[in-house]
């Protein structure tokens, strides 16, 4: 494969899904033996989930943030960083990954549509910022309560929840003139449109994986391989 050349005139939106963590030592969602395949999506990422059984999401999740804190940037990572030190404002990566990899990699501000495993809200909207949070609470009891009184949930984006900042993605999107999209089955909405959208604003679309995606269709460059090895050397930069 080619390089992917990105000129002057360039502004390149990224977006990763689980597929770049997966060299990481961190499971995809939907290969067999991925979280998924152990866990009901409904039992543990909704907010009936919630409601039900606060003690068994916080499992989950707690078990998900130990696995990521001992999880370790792979050379995917490393080389969006690299891309985005080069590139400053013309670089804008969004992620639908949890995990704080992209930033211990370096780099600066992606954005977590999905939420983050390092962080925790009140499970009541009250309007209190998302905290810091990197324990791993055992049980109910270790679970830290919001200054209003409402108990702390993880701060990840559950199933039938909006994903977050969309109308920064959007903007962000509309003017892109490359997307790359890495490691990301396209099987969950709307992170599987922002194809489309980049399509619609006539940017290069390029998906990089080992198996085509859902909505292959819509790059005009798949590249099949590992993140890891592929990402690393992908870039020509003029
Ligand atoms: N490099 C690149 N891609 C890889 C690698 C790798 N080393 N290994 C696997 N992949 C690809 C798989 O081929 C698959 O297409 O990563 C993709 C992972 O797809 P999913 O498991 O569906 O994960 P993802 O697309 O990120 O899920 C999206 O669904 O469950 C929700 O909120 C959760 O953010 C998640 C969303």
């Amino acid at each position: 494969m080619g390089k992917i050349s990105v000129s002057a005139r360039d502004r390149v939106f990224v977006l990763t899904g689980a597929g770049i963590s997966a060299e990481s030592g961190l499971p995809t969602f939907r290969a067999e033996d991925g979280l998924w395949a152990g866990h009901r999506v409904e039992d543990v990422c909704t907010p009936r989930a919630w409601k039900r059984d606060p003690a068994g999401v916080w499992e989950f999740y707690s078990k998900r943030r130990a696995a990521a804190q001992r999880a370790r940037p792979n050379p995917a990572h490393v080389a969006l960083a690299e891309l985005e030190a080069r590139l400053g404002a013309r670089f804008f990566l969004c992620t639908q990954n949890v995990d704080d990899l992209h930033e211990r990699a370096g780099s600066a501000r992606p954005l977590h549509m999905h939420g983050e495993l390092a962080k925790a809200r009140c499970e009541r909207e009250c309007g209190r910022a998302p905290v810091e949070d990197r324990t791993v609470p055992q049980n109910l009891a270790q679970v830290g309560y919001c200054a209003c009184g409402g108990r702390l949930r993880p701060h990840i984006v559950f199933f039938g929840e909006m994903p977050l900042e969309m109308d920064r993605i959007q903007e962000e999107i509309a003017r892109a003139t490359l997307m790359l999209v890495v490691g990301t089955s396209g099987s969950v909405y709307p992170a599987a449109n922002f194809v489309h959208w980049a399509r619609q604003a006539e940017a290069r679309t390029v998906y990089v994986g080992p198996e085509a995606p859902l909505n292959a269709a819509a790059f005009t460059h798949v590249i099949k391989g590992m993140a890891g090895e592929v990402l690393p050397g992908l870039f020509r930069v003029e």
